[in-house]
């Protein structure tokens, strides 16, 4: 399978009573990640996993567990999602004013460090920091639950940071997270995210997750192969 494009499986939409199972169908179909959306009910209207989940998914997989955290401060919660076995914490630009300090908490901790921008929020306010990062997520609808309708203005700022990734040459992922299926994932790896997460478009689809992790990728690389001609 084409690695340069990457799908992260929301298990937001996943099956809760077969979580182990859900996510151990997603690494059976290629996934490298899965995506673990917090939320506390103040940045976002909603309420969703604790580290207690981190921390029994743990030893189920090998997959990199990606945890997104729509806290705020996030940095009352850094080491704690650290500690429950996450790979990768980001925290969103719009939920502290110490981002680069919430950076090196992450990184001191061994771990990898993103950001994620709502759809409000410029790129530019990640001007200080490009260097400092493993990942910049754009958000592509409005953070706070799952099967919402994917944004499309949102795909200009992912010209931007691709953009601004390639002039810099870092080593940085665009990732996109909301709406993303079958079609608007050409969309977004043309407009250059190369990795998209997904929930309802994995676990929704009544022909199980294998079919629809594969149908999505394929999806995804449309837009890879438009982006080059
Ligand atoms: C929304 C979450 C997303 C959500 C995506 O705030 O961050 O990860 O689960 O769900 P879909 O793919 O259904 O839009």
């Amino acid at each position: 399978m084409n690695s340069t494009i990457k799908i992260a499986p929301s298990i937001l939409s996943a099956d809760f009573m077969r979580l182990a199972e859900q996510v151990q169908a997603v690494e059976a179909a290629g996934a490298d990640r899965v995506q673990i959306d917090v939320m506390d009910g103040r940045f976002v209207p909603n309420l969703t996993f604790g580290a207690a989940t981190v921390r029994a998914l743990r030893p189920l997989t090998r997959l990199t567990l990606e945890v997104h955290l729509m806290v705020t401060p996030p940095e009352d919660f850094i080491s704690l999602f650290a500690a429950a076995g996450a790979d990768t914490l980001i925290f969103h630009q719009e939920a502290t004013p110490h981002s680069h300090r919430c950076i090196q908490h992450v990184h001191g901790l061994g771990k990898s460090a993103g950001m994620a921008l709502n759809p409000s929020t410029p790129a530019a306010l990640l001007n200080e920091l490009w260097d400092e990062l493993q990942l910049v997520l754009v958000m592509t609808v409005n953070p706070g639950f799952g099967g919402q309708k994917f944004i499309p203005q949102t795909l200009k700022k992912i010209r931007s940071v691709r953009g601004i990734i390639e002039e810099r040459g870092l080593n940085c992922e665009v990732e996109v997270d909301g709406g993303i299926n079958v079609s608007t994932a050409a969309l977004v790896t043309k407009a250059g995210a190369n990795v998209l997460v997904a929930g309802s478009s994995i676990f929704d689809p009544s022909d199980g997750v294998a079919a629809a992790y594969q149908r999505l990728h394929a999806a995804a690389l449309h837009g890879v192969s438009e982006s080059v001609r």
